[in-house]
């Protein structure tokens, strides 16, 4: 009888399951644990974030079942239909255009290449860091989790620095216009305004108005990106821009203006929000725990052991929801998929299913094997890994190095957005 409560309450959980608006959180894991054990091809009819336009769509909990769909781009597209302008590349391009242009990527991303940058990262993230501490109390989030992946893109990209505060603005406005980000909000809200737009009395902007602002927003990255390549055509540099214009097309064509655009547009947005909100988490995870902080911070210098730290740390933190777009009717595990259904697959889900991880709800900083799908699997596993572990590595020694110890502030609360969930604010306070 209690299982079949139990099932009841899975399809019930299924039903309703949205994991886009910041209150999912409350309940995030205990809703993907009841869904892996009873439910574990789940339909959802209510997924307001949800891509290709609709609420409805199947929501995979079990870590086996999503491998498979991630490693399966024919049956399970990427080309899905949530992007303000133009879809980005390489992100929703299906193969076997996507493996043309992961080529022209993929050697400037490599371990090696990203270990050149070490020292730019090392000086950033001393410099925001000794900002941030000048003070008692302060935000995590906003004064360092957010502009220090900004930066570093920047200097990656190419980018004017002194641009940054406006790309950040840029970036919260296209990914935050309507997920209880307040910055994100306070930014819509005002465009909006100036687009002589209803901008209603709730908390969070109609979704056709959030949808406008953001295409607008995008506008003017496209806008800012065009006059970038413009000026690298004519004076080229040593930096991503300069490169992508210079790179061919399966050896044969230069890319096109578009598709120079498109690429440029994804980097920008896949390196920036990422990197924040994992950082955002696992400090907020440290402020919390102070026996999981001290064990990151004792062996953080041996490099032996700070790589696996990291992983362990990205597999418990996991941020992404991957959806992905059915191609043709098929039988999955015991569930009829129609072509065009849309398939969510959360890596926060699939990263603490038991049958893969034991205890997998602990911080095991020698976790091995740990194949944890927090930067994805498959033809679109994340380009820039390397560049991602090593900025939360220098992130993170650089502020234990300093700041060993802190609690959050007892007076203001962090703030968390849902969907690629993270924190917009993590105030704290030194001991
Ligand atoms: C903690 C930080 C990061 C996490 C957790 C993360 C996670 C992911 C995940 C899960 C995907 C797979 C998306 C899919 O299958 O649809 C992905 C793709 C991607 N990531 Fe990351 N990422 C991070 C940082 C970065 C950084 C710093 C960059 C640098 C530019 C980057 C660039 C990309 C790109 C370009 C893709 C698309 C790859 C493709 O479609 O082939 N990511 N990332």
């Amino acid at each position: 009888m209690k299982k079949r409560d139990e099932l009841n309450r899975a399809v019930s959980t299924a039903r309703d399951f949205d994991p886009y608006p910041s209150e999912f959180l409350e309940h995030e894991f205990e809703t993907y644990d009841l869904l892996r054990e009873h439910l574990p091809v789940a339909r959802s009819e209510a997924m307001t974030g949800g891509s290709l336009g609709r609420s409805d769509g199947w929501v995979l909990t079990r870590y086996k079942d999503s491998s498979e769909v991630l490693r399966n781009p024919e049956d399970f597209s990427n080309q899905v239909a949530d992007y303000p302008v133009r879809p980005w590349i390489p992100q929703a391009v299906d193969p076997p255009m996507h493996t043309s242009y992961r080529r022209i990527l993929n050697p400037w991303f490599t371990m090696d290449a990203m270990g050149k940058l070490e020292p730019h990262l090392q000086q950033y993230a001393e410099g925001l860091v000794d900002k941030m501490l000048e003070k008692e109390a302060f935000d995590f989030v906003t004064e360092f989790a957010d502009p220090f992946p900004t930066v570093i893109f920047c200097e990656l990209a190419g980018f004017p620095l002194e641009d940054y505060e406006r790309i950040m603005d840029w970036k919260n406005v296209i990914m935050h216009a309507s997920d209880g980000h307040p910055r994100g909000y306070e930014l819509a809200r005002a465009s909006a305004l100036d687009l002589g737009l209803d901008v209603g009395d709730g908390e969070r902007l109609p979704s056709d108005v959030a949808l406008a602002v953001r295409g607008r927003a995008a506008q003017e990255v496209y806008g800012y990106f065009a006059g970038l390549l413009e000026q690298r055509r004519v004076d080229p540099k040593d930096d991503l821009v300069t490169k992508l214009i210079e790179a061919k097309f399966d050896g044969e064509r230069s890319l096109t203006q578009e598709e120079l655009e498109d690429t440029l547009f994804l980097l920008y947005m896949a390196g920036l929000d990422t990197v924040a909100s994992a950082l955002g988490l696992i400090v907020r995870t440290f402020a919390e725990d102070e026996a999981k902080r001290r064990e990151f911070v004792a062996l953080m210098e041996e490099p032996t052991k700070v790589g696996p730290a990291i992983e362990e740390l990205v597999r418990v933190h996991s941020i992404v929801l991957l959806p992905r777009r059915v191609t043709r009717e098929l039988s999955f595990n015991g569930a009829l998929f129609r072509a065009e259904d849309q398939v969510l697959v959360p890596s926060q889900a699939a990263n603490r299913d038991p049958e893969e991880f034991s205890d997998p709800n602990e911080i095991v900083y020698d976790r091995g094997p740990n194949r944890h799908l927090g930067f994805g699997l498959g033809p679109h596993r994340c380009l820039g890994i390397h560049l991602a572990r090593r900025e939360l590595r220098i992130a993170l020694q650089v502020f234990h190095r300093k700041l060993p110890d802190y609690h959050l502030d007892p007076d203001k609360m962090a703030v968390a957005f849902g969907g690629m969930k993270g924190l917009a604010s993590l105030p704290l306070v030194k001991p």
